[in-house]
């Protein structure tokens, strides 16, 4: 079988592993890295959310031969219960969360959405939160999470709506 090397959390990960594996296969059964879910295999539940190269992708429409060579970032490399993520942190204080199992998914690819700035109002938020579904929450919280995080960053960046003019 052939190898695959990918840097997974800064980790440089090789294994073997046959044509057909997904990466979401990759990171949990030879990883061992079971915070990536898998909701449907199907790329609409978003469960299985990943960053490849800093951009979020689902994990279980990517061949694992895909991202060989290539940097993969998983919940895992995200934070930890000492130190969370700032995202993770408001997931925690705005209730964004019920059983947990879109969680990861969500927080990537909340993560991807801070890092291209379109957090711009709730709107936008639930557009770029279309192709991850939850079950339990309705999904406000998931929202408000996101906003209060880009809030907070505006804020330290000292940009407030007077200061661009978005009064
Ligand atoms: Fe990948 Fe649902 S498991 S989108
Ligand atoms: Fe249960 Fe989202 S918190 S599916």
């Amino acid at each position: 079988m052939p190898k695959v090397t990918i840097i997974v959390n800064g980790i440089v990960q090789t294994h073997e592993v046959e044509g057909r594996t997904l990466l979401v296969q990759f990171l949990r059964e030879h990883c061992g890295l079971k915070g990536t879910h898998v909701g449907c295999d199907t790329s609409q539940c978003g469960c299985c959310t990943v960053h490849l190269d800093g951009r979020s992708i689902k994990s279980c429409t990517c061949l694992a031969s895909m991202a060989d060579g290539h940097e993969v970032r998983t919940i895992e490399g995200v934070g930890s219960v000492e130190a969370l993520h700032p995202l993770q942190r408001a997931f925690n204080e705005q209730h964004a969360l019920q059983c947990g199992y879109c969680t990861p998914g969500m927080v990537m690819q909340g993560i991807d959405i801070l890092r291209r700035e379109r957090a711009t109002d709730d709107a936008t938020i639930r557009h770029e939160l279309e192709g991850n579904l939850c079950r339990c929450t309705g999904y406000q919280n998931i929202v408000d999470a996101i906003a209060s995080c880009a809030g907070r960053r505006a804020q330290a960046q000292g940009h407030t709506p007077e200061s661009s003019g978005e009064a």
